[in-house]
């Protein structure tokens, strides 16, 4: 919602007005960071008379947080979804399954938490997840700061923690560990084994029940393909649905999922490589290898949600992503029609944790 606030400050009174409570926070956060600008803030502080009327222009405004490369408590993400208050946005963007690790209590696959929410690092058993109940917990305590939470659960790649748990999920079926160190993994879901999109099905099922967002995240980024190639299952997939190769097969399975979700009122957000091929289902585009998958998919009528890697990566060196840069980060990219620009929803900042140990 596009309600937003005014806030007035005279020598004799501050007042902030709103028609809604999201608004009146929004106010308050603005006086508290004017507040905040006194350098050396004690007893004393002074404020300037000034007249702010402020809304927000974009719909999503979001953060990503990657609890699996490394694994962050409930205190910490409600400190996060703080931080995001203060800013006045309104995505927590969950990342909560990878190829290190899976963070999501299921109940009915157990061994996606007994196995794959740990690994063997070098010095101990190092994981952890959230419980049903932790994340409902969570979910309310976003919801007061009116903040939506979007979880991702990541296929058909970064799932080595899911393959090791269940190895029948994978090409080959052979054990696999959960990783232990970072990068892009071959080990991704089999796209010829219909009992892949049984699990994923129950999986969504009980993930929909925990966030009340009409929106799921289902990744899709960095999926190699190698193992479908020499995979006789994918291949005959490819074959018995008359798809030119394995990138058309990531459309597939990708068009299988939306479709799934559909069906429950969801609709999915995608990292740009969804596009490798057209999907008919609806579906946003997250682009984050620059901004062109962005600008492809409203040039195709789908809705975008901008998170270059050169603005808004937040694990990058400050060299590459400086303050300025991030300020100056404008999501609607020039050239495009006004029926275009309205197609992109916003932007994301992406906070991945390879190397945030705490
Ligand atoms: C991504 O950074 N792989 C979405
Ligand atoms: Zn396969």
């Amino acid at each position: 919602d596009k309600k937003g606030y005014s806030l007035i400050i005279k020598s004799d009174s501050i007042i902030i007005s709103s028609k809604s409570q999201k608004g009146t926070l929004h106010g308050l956060q603005s006086l508290f960071q004017l507040i905040a600008l006194n350098e050396g803030l004690n007893q004393n502080f002074s404020l300037p008379c000034i007249e702010i009327d402020d809304s927000n222009f974009f719909q999503h405004r979001g953060f990503l947080l990657d609890c699996c490369r490394h694994f962050f408590d409930v205190n910490t993400i409600k400190k996060y979804i703080d931080l995001l208050s203060i800013y006045k946005m309104n995505v927590f963007h969950w990342h909560l399954t990878e190829d290190q690790g899976w963070r999501i209590e299921i109940e009915k696959y157990p061994l996606l938490n007994s196995v794959g929410s740990w690994r063997n690092d070098s010095l101990e058993k190092y994981g952890g997840y959230y419980t049903k109940e932790q994340i409902k917990e969570v979910v309310k305590y976003a919801k007061k700061r009116h903040i939506d939470i979007i979880p991702e659960i990541e296929l058909p790649g970064h799932a080595q923690a899911a393959i090791a748990s269940y190895p029948n999920l994978s090409c080959n079926q052979k054990y696999v560990d959960v990783a232990n160190d970072w990068g892009v993994f071959k080990e991704i879901y089999c796209a010829g084994n219909d009992s892949v999109f049984i699990f994923i099905e129950d999986i969504l099922n009980e993930v929909i029940e925990l966030f009340p967002s009409n929106l799921i995240h289902i990744g899709g980024d960095e999926a190699p393909k190698f193992r479908w190639k020499n995979c006789p299952k994918c291949q005959n997939r490819i074959k018995t649905e008359g798809l030119k190769d394995e990138h058309e097969l990531q459309s597939y399975f990708i068009e299988r999922v939306a479709n799934i979700l559909a069906k429950k009122n969801k609709t999915i957000i995608g990292w740009d490589e969804i596009l490798e091929s057209e999907i008919k289902t609806d579906a946003i585009i997250q682009s984050w290898r620059g901004f062109e998958g962005g600008i492809k998919a409203v040039k195709s009528g789908k809705k975008a949600i901008m998170s270059p890697t050169s603005n808004a990566y937040f694990d990058y060196k400050i060299s590459t992503t400086d303050l300025e840069k991030v300020y100056d980060f404008n999501p609607i990219p020039k050239g495009l029609t006004p029926k275009e620009q309205n197609l992109i929803i916003g932007g994301e900042c992406n906070l991945w944790s390879e190397r945030i140990l705490n």
